[in-house]
């Protein structure tokens, strides 16, 4: 359970005066002193002050919240720029401690969470001064994961001109005056917007906080392998402290198996390693507050743009997840399977939906052969087991008007060749969509119907991609799977100029045939290795 920093900090009031060393050692036995307190005064204390005689309200650190990646982060930056001396061991504790006493709230961190879950193709919804001024070095999502007052967001501003100068004349520095709007206008958008606001994180630090130890039912998607459903069995391992065991089927048949460890940051930011067959993977879940569900993404540790959407609902309590596959066409019969937690009643597909057969009846899976009735329209209909409804949860589809590849927009790296950064792949999915009532694709009233299987390709993005034969020399997509593989990094003597793999490509799904053949297209850019890759981009 999360304690309340205030609590410790008011036990321990004393004036700075008597914080020197021989001070310290008696209070270091007392057993209620927890190692984050320990390291902040040993680690941190050297450079950030104590305040208002608050032996552990220190300068700087006292005056934010964050994620445990924030806190990390700045860690981190702590020790290579200011030569901070910190074991990991220890840093691993001090993040813990921070996140628990100066984390975000669930809602705090919600509309951001992508960034968290390494979706990094993610087009941000930018505020149009923050992606001028700020975010166009690093994510919006980057300043939207910390809370500070006015005056911890100027020594922020402060802090960038004085580490990189160049900010005031790069582009979109240059043309303005970056430090005067930066203060007088960023500064007082950020105080309003992510002010430091301590007691809405107090309030979330008062409330009881639910414990993930049980049976978890997952369900998700991986780009390339298809629905995903599973079992994870999670036990106590210590204080926050989690192992688990994780079984799990995708679609193409692929199975996983294997066990990891958790730990529960802030009361519900569920972190996990886990080694599945061959592959590392890495979950950033959040629990909800009831602690009946998780959401986030399991992702390849290496490979992190490949991973799967996840889902998770504790076995124990009724629940409805989700159906795979989660469309049908009208006039066809195919198998599905509802999957959830403790379903029991009737089952209700929609209108026009018929169970020509009950395959399996289970508490986790109802697998039916159904048929969906010819001449139904496009539609997105509600799916009930008993009591539990899942809006929308199958779609049946007369056509596909419009199809779209997503991401629109995507980076992969070249990679290997001898260097120390791999490959970064990127993965597509073709996303089909009705066209609505109004008829006209591309409107609000679109439906969307479900990820297709598609066929995939590549070709040049424009004349300078031709020119270049970016094609021949950028990397492969899987045609299937829509993953795209870049070349190796380095020199290539067989490109004009001898230059690297990089490329702008465009990336074509293509579903159906004939007459119903839909086509869309994405755009890819392959470029150079990032050498700095901090949890939040
Ligand atoms: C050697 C001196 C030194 C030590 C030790 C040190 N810091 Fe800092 N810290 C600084 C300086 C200088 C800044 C202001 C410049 C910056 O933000 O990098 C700073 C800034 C910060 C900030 C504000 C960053 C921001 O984004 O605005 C945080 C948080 C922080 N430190 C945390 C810590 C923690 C936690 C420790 C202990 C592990 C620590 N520091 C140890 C020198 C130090
Ligand atoms: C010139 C590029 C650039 C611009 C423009 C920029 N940043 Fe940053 N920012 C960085 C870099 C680089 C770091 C990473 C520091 C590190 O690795 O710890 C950073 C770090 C941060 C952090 C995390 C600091 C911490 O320790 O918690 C925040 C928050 C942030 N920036 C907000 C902003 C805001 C707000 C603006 C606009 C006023 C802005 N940035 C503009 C480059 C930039």
């Amino acid at each position: 359970m999360v304690k309340s920093l205030n609590s410790v900090v008011r036990r321990l009031v004393a004036p700075v005066g008597l914080w020197t060393a021989t001070m310290l050692a008696p209070l270091y036995a007392t057993a209620e002193i927890n190692a984050g307190e320990e390291l902040l005064r040993n680690r941190c204390m050297g450079c950030h002050v104590p305040e208002q005689n608050e032996p552990l309200q220190l300068s700087r650190i006292s005056h934010q919240r964050k994620t445990p990646e924030g806190w990390l982060m700045s860690i981190a930056r702590m020790q290579m720029v200011h030569g901070a001396q910190i074991t990991s061991d220890e840093r691993r504790t001090l993040v813990k401690f921070l996140a628990d006493t100066q984390g975000l709230t669930p809602q705090e961190s919600a509309p951001y969470r992508y960034i968290l879950e390494r979706r990094l193709n993610h087009i941000e919804d930018k505020q149009p001064q923050l992606a001028e001024m700020c975010a166009r070095c690093h994510s919006e999502a980057r300043v939207g994961l910390q809370r500070r007052d006015a005056g911890e967001w100027e020594h922020l501003v402060n802090f960038h001109l004085g580490q990189w100068p160049s900010i005031e004349y790069s582009a979109m520095g240059r043309d303005r005056d970056w430090l005067g709007l930066a203060l007088n206008e960023v500064v007082p958008f950020l105080d309003k917007n992510y002010g430091l606001q301590k007691d809405h994180w107090q309030q979330w630090l008062d409330s009881e906080k639910a414990s993930p130890i049980g049976e978890w039912r997952l369900v998700g998607s991986m780009p390339g392998r298809g629905d995903f459903h599973g079992v994870m069995k999670v036990i106590a391992d210590g204080e926050d402290r989690y192992r688990l065991n994780l079984t799990g089927k995708f679609a193409d048949g692929k199975s996983l198996r294997g066990k990891g460890q958790a730990l529960v940051y802030s009361g519900y930011e569920w972190r996990a390693d886990i080694t599945l067959g061959k592959e590392k993977f890495q979950q950033v879940l959040a629990m909800n507050p009831q602690g009946d569900r998780f959401e986030g993404r399991m992702f390849l540790k290496q490979q992190e743009t490949l991973g799967v959407n996840l889902t998770a609902s504790r076995a124990d309590k009724p629940s409805l997840l989700a159906v795979s596959p989660a469309f049908i066409e009208a006039g066809k019969s195919q198998q599905i399977s509802v999957r959830g937690t403790q379903l029991s009643g009737d089952v209700s597909l929609g209108p026009g939906i018929e169970v020509l057969k009950v395959l399996k009846r289970g508490k986790n899976e109802i697998r039916l052969k159904v048929r969906a009735r010819k001449g139904l329209e496009t539609q997105a209909l509600d799916v009930r087991v008993g009591e539990q409804n899942l809006a929308g949860g199958l779609r049946v589809y007369d056509r596909i008007d419009s199809l779209q590849v997503s991401p629109a927009y995507a980076v992969a790296r070249v990679g290997d060749g001898g260097g120390s950064q791999e490959k970064v792949k990127a993965a597509f999915e073709a996303r089909a969509y009705g066209a609505g009532e109004d008829g006209v694709n591309g409107t609000a009233d679109d439906i969307y119907i479900g990820t297709m299987p598609a066929n995939w390709s590549l070709a040049p993005f424009d004349q300078q991609a031709i020119e270049d034969r970016d094609l021949d020399f950028v990397g492969k997509i899987d045609r299937r799977t829509g993953v795209f593989t870049p070349a190796a990094a380095g020199p290539n003597s067989k490109r004009k100029y001898g230059t690297n793999n990089a490329g702008r490509m465009s990336v074509i799904a293509s579903v159906g045939q004939g007459d119903n053949k839909q086509e869309a297209k994405a755009e890819l850019i392959v470029t150079v290795q990032r050498w700095n890759n901090p949890p939040i981009r």
